[in-house]
């Protein structure tokens, strides 16, 4: 079976492409643009990117959507992740946690599926809970995956492979939830004739 990827982020790209090879799905990325709303729920966000990529390309595709939140900052950045990222960063993101001792977070991921056969768009959540370490740690994953780690871990995700980080991240969660609807549901959307 094959499903489309909406993303223009080549290490999401890589960690879902992994997923999906584990569940018999061929990925396929496609390089149209991400139509994201601002909204601080990240379900509304990628039901609204999955609807508008399906009227444009249709065929069965994906998004997913997935952000960090952090306990003792009232959950920010969470769906801003993205942007704050690309503004503070991970540097930016210590600095706001200076002399803070809750370092409680959790990151949230939702893959929105859309396909010709499916009545509407589907939604599947995944999440990890951890905690912001005390300064930058790894050079793998993205993100910012050299901050977290997660629970019953010492290592951050920017320490992990990826398929070590797929076996305990909010992305892996969704994406494995995605498989067993898949699979459990197949005969009656169809999903044997996706291309
Ligand atoms: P979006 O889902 O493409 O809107 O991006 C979410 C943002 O959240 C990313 O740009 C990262 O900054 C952050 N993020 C989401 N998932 C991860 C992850 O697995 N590792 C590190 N950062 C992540």
């Amino acid at each position: 079976m094959r499903l489309y990827l909406v993303s223009r982020n080549p290490k999401k790209v890589e960690e879902l492409a992994h997923l999906a090879k584990a569940c018999g799905i061929e990925l396929v990325p496609i390089d149209i643009p991400k139509v994201e709303i601002q909204s601080e729920i990240l379900v509304e966000v990628a039901l609204y990117s999955a609807t508008v990529a399906h009227l444009s390309v249709k065929r069965p595709l994906i998004v997913e959507d997935s952000g960090l939140f952090v306990k003792s900052l009232n959950m920010f950045p969470g769906a801003l992740s993205s942007y704050v990222y690309k503004t503070i960063g991970v540097r930016g993101v210590l600095k706001l946690m200076e002399g803070v001792e809750d370092r409680e977070a959790f990151f949230e991921s939702v893959i929105a599926l859309a396909a010709p056969t499916l009545d509407g768009v589907k939604t599947f959540r995944g999440s990890v809970r951890g905690r912001i370490a005390e300064e930058p740690r790894g050079t793998g994953g993205f993100g910012f995956d050299p901050i977290f780690v997660p629970e019953g871990y010492t290592t951050t995700f920017a320490e992990m492979g990826i398929e070590e980080k797929n076996a305990v991240s909010h992305r892996g969660m969704a994406f494995r939830a995605l498989c067993r609807w898949l699979l459990e549901n197949c005969e009656r959307i169809a999903c044997e004739g996706w291309t």
